[in-house]
């Protein structure tokens, strides 16, 4: 049972139900009405602006009847409709109070052991089957990468796994790069070397938030690649030492790239992101393109230092890291804001083709949601 009651001042009102008490401003919910006036039916958006609502507004009246709240407001002389299912999963009264460093809902941290439980998907399953394609996104989504199997091995079917759920995002690198891979251990130049786990390409802004890697050849041993968690490092350096995470988390590093005729990019942002609220957003580490750090004051840097190296070592510690090989016909697709990743050395001879591009977090997220409120419309029906 649900009651309600407008606030003598009429700035707001409450809402009273067994355990729950909620708190709703006038001009919030004035701004948040869904009549067609307020908001265009077809494509949901606003059709008014603020300075169409006056500063003055208040609640005049507010009754309850069945699963809908009326509230009329003045000066407008306005009344209008809001649903109480969507009021409560709207609601932002007793907003918890959050440690630096949360993540958000649906995200989930991993360590080494995620080993066995790689989110994977079946090429020919990913591209015919919706309902295999959804749980796959949600994989990556939770946990920032995912392993596609049985793909084609022919080149450009990179893009084939992007057409699974958004747009090539194209660089000065190409529409897709390619990473060719010699290994002759008789010259040091072309053996193949292992690389610290990073984030592509921290010194654009902003950076690519999704990068795909296809294997067409690879007949070297060795050579797995190995993704890291860079909020559950992050995580882990907050555990460890809170001023260390701060610090990364207070100072802009800075990036650079200007390894090529025409193109001098540089960026300025910090290693571990936090969104206002203390949110874990992103996370940058790549020492191959980090530029000097001057945003830090003389005070700070040495503290600066000792948290990078130690974020460092966090990173490069067995116990954070999935490996797994990539067959031909095999694609990893990795959140670039968050996951970072490495090629381990190789032994032996042979080659090694990968095809890389990159994409977008956002329109991954958007083809997943979508499904999902796709599914939740039917199953309403
Ligand atoms: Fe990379």
């Amino acid at each position: 049972m649900t009651s309600v009651t407008v606030d003598p001042s009429g700035k707001f009102l409450t809402l009273t139900t067994t355990g729950s008490v909620r708190r709703y401003h006038a001009i919030w919910l004035r701004d948040n009405a869904r009549d067609p006036e307020t908001r265009d039916p077809g494509n949901g958006q606003r059709l008014i602006a603020l300075r169409d609502i006056p500063d003055n507004i208040r609640i005049s009246g507010a009754n309850l009847s069945g699963t809908a709240l009326q509230v009329s407001f003045l000066p407008e002389g306005k009344t209008l409709v809001y649903d109480l299912e969507w009021l409560a999963v709207n609601t932002y009264d007793g907003t918890p109070s959050r440690q630096r460093g949360w993540t958000a809902p649906g995200i989930e941290i991993w360590d080494a052991r995620l080993m066995g439980e790689i989110p994977v998907g079946d090429f020919s399953a990913l591209s015919q089957d919706s309902g295999a394609l959804q749980g796959w996104l949600e994989r990556v989504n939770r946990y920032g990468f995912g392993k596609v199997l049985n793909g084609p091995v022919a080149p450009g079917a990179l893009f084939k796994i992007v057409d699974l759920f958004g747009y090539v995002r194209e660089t000065n690198y190409g529409r897709h790069f390619d990473v060719r891979t010699e290994v002759n251990p008789t010259n040091l130049a072309f053996t193949g070397l292992g690389l610290q786990a990073h984030t592509d390409n921290p010194y654009r802004d902003p950076a690519p938030t999704v990068q795909v890697l296809y294997c067409l050849e690879s007949s070297a041993a060795g050579g797995e690649n190995m993704v890291v968690d860079g909020f559950a490092a992050a995580r882990r350096l907050r555990d460890e030492n809170e001023a260390y995470f701060n610090v990364l988390a207070d100072y802009c590093a800075r990036f650079e790239f200007a390894g090529e005729k025409g193109v001098c990019l540089t960026s300025r942002r910090p290693i571990i992101e936090l969104a206002p609220d203390g949110e874990l957003i992103a996370a940058r580490f790549n020492n191959r393109s980090m530029a000097a750090v001057t945003d830090v004051p003389f005070d700070q840097m040495a503290t600066y230092y000792d948290a990078y190296r130690r974020f460092g070592e966090i990173i490069d510690d067995e116990t954070m890291e999935v490996t797994f090989r990539l067959n031909p016909g095999e694609a990893f697709v990795v959140d670039n804001t968050r996951v970072l990743h490495a090629r381990k050395g190789y032994s032996g001879q042979g080659t090694r083709w990968l095809q890389g591009c990159y994409a977008d977090i956002d329109g991954l997220r958007s083809t997943y949601d979508a499904m999902c409120r796709e599914q939740k419309q039917k199953a309403a029906e």
